[in-house]
């Protein structure tokens, strides 16, 4: 049965502009590369912090979205173990986001039912940053809402090497035979746990490639690319990704 979308949420969007929508196949699993803050801000002739700055608020009206819309899970790739390489102002400006955006909207998540998770190496972030996120964790963890995951201080090849490492240790140690290792244990060794993978891949900015940005996770994902940038990326942008997810045929390498 197809229902439709915005039968059952009746005038409650502002931006209700795409009425194609359907209920029963909204991916469960969205994951965002959040892309172009810094293009977005130059074209404007502003620092790039501004961009930054106007992309958490995006974060803000894309998480209220995907929770009204019924994504489960909403990963969003906030910095990379790449990013490090920025300069100085710009990494420090970066880092206190997460706590800027927490201290506005936990409350608001809280409410909302959202849970609030991590997924990236914890080990250089500032303790202020790390302090604000462990904070909404705890806070968030009993919530059965959407699940709200920031990839911060994430690389995916970082992150299968350490899972290998440790599947080694475990062989080594006889805690692990060779033949226990399987797709499933090694999902289950990655920072995303047990999350389930990405059914759709979103980057915004026109650029064309993942970044080191889940690389196990995304093997069957659908992808969807836009030339708008991250600040500029609305409810609407939103739904029109999931339209087209919707119009896909996932065949998982079968016909
Ligand atoms: C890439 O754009 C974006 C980032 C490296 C940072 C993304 C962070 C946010 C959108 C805010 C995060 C908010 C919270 C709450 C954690 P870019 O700077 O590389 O853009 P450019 O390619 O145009 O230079």
């Amino acid at each position: 049965m197809i229902s439709r979308l915005w039968a059952k949420l009746g005038k409650s969007s502002s931006q209700a502009a795409e009425p194609f929508l359907t209920t029963d196949n909204v991916p469960e699993h969205i994951a965002i590369i959040m892309d172009g803050n810094g293009r977005w801000a130059k074209k404007r002739g502003l620092p790039r912090i501004a961009g930054h700055h106007t992309g958490m608020k995006t974060v803000k009206r894309i998480v209220i979205e995907a929770d009204r819309l019924g994504v489960k899970y909403l990963t969003l790739y906030a910095f990379s173990t790449e990013n490090w390489k920025r300069p100085k102002d710009e990494v420090e400006f970066l880092m206190k986001l997460p706590q800027q955006f927490l201290e506005i909207e936990l409350e608001e998540l809280i409410e909302k039912n959202v849970q609030v998770r991590m997924m990236g190496h914890k080990e250089n972030l500032p303790s202020f940053t790390l302090n604000a996120v462990e904070e909404a964790i705890t806070k968030t963890a009993n919530n059965t809402g959407l699940v709200l995951n920031f990839a911060l201080n994430y690389g995916g090849r970082r992150e299968m090497l350490e899972a290998i490492k440790e599947i080694a240790a475990d062989v080594q140690d006889g805690r692990l035979s060779t033949e226990q290792i399987d797709e499933k244990l090694l999902s289950s060794r990655l920072l995303s746990g047990d999350i389930p993978d990405p059914d759709l891949l979103i980057r915004t900015s026109g650029e064309l490639r993942l970044s080191n940005f889940m690389l196990w996770q995304l093997a069957y994902s659908e992808m969807w690319f836009t030339n708008v940038y991250w600040p500029e990326f609305t409810e609407v942008h939103l739904q029109e990704a999931i339209h087209e997810y919707q119009r896909r045929a996932r065949r998982y390498g079968g016909l």
